[in-house]
């Protein structure tokens, strides 16, 4: 579903982020990205939605190949891979009800189909009572909750989430992961990139670790092991 074969990025300041990246991910696995700060991790997501184009190398997802992807398909791209970012980028202008609804109005969904899905998302990860607030009025772990239903409400076939425990305490860390687990469950690939050691070692999932944008290990059911 995912297949990058000798992807490397480098910027135009002539650093290199990635290098000779190849790696697949099949369908419904659950895969954590390991390494430092600056490793490439963020990186690698923002290939995976042509944000970026790749210096060299190609990447498949799905029926997409993005090396050769019209710009006019990036909205299809995005409809199968949703993003928690991680500075969430939720608009602090708008009610957390706005915040989810706003993929689907982009997306040319109907007022009431929308507000539908979205409400149904905002009860299945435990949001409702939130709906009219600003962002500014949550907890860090309620608006990770909020942010993986804006990345999950178009039901995507893919999610990545860039660090999504990266400032939440050990416990709602884990919610956070066990929700994770739950969405995976159901179907959808998810792809985290964590510095969390506890949770990668908790739930012995595929590890992939990268150091200096090259992978230096993939393995099954792996562990944290950065130098
Ligand atoms: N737009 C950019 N322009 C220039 N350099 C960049 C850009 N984005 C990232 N880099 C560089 O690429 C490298 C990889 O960055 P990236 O954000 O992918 O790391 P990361 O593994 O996500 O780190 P962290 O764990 O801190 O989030 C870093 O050296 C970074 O400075
Ligand atoms: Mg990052």
């Amino acid at each position: 579903m995912i297949k990058l074969d000798k992807v490397s990025k480098k910027f135009g300041n002539g650093g290199i982020a990635l290098s000779e990246v190849t790696l697949s991910i099949d369908r419904g696995e659950f895969v954590f990205f390991v390494g430092r700060t600056g490793s490439g991790k963020t990186t690698l997501f923002r290939l995976l939605i042509r944000e970026f184009f790749p210096s060299e190398g190609s990447i498949i997802v799905g029926d997409f190949d993005l090396g050769n992807l019209p710009n006019y398909k990036i909205p299809h791209l995005r409809r199968k891979v949703g993003v928690v970012f991680q500075n969430l980028k939720l608009l602090s202008d708008r009610t957390i009800f706005e915040n989810i609804v706003l993929p689907l109005e982009v997306s040319g969904f109907k007022d009431r189909d929308a507000h539908k899905r979205t409400e149904e998302i905002m009860q299945e990860l435990g949001l409702s009572e939130h709906r009219d607030k600003f962002p500014i009025q949550l907890s860090g772990g309620e608006l990770q909750r909020a942010a993986i239903a804006r990345a999950l409400v178009l039901s995507p076939e893919i999610l990545l989430a860039d660090e999504p425990t990266g400032n939440l305490d050990p416990k709602t860390g884990e919610e956070i992961l066990d929700l994770l687990m739950d969405i995976n469950k159901k179907g959808t690939t998810v792809i985290m990139a964590t510095h969390n050691d506890v949770m990668v070692n908790k739930f012995a999932k595929r590890v992939i670790s990268l150091e200096k944008g090259k992978i230096i290990k993939d393995q099954k059911k792996g562990k944290y092991e950065i130098s």
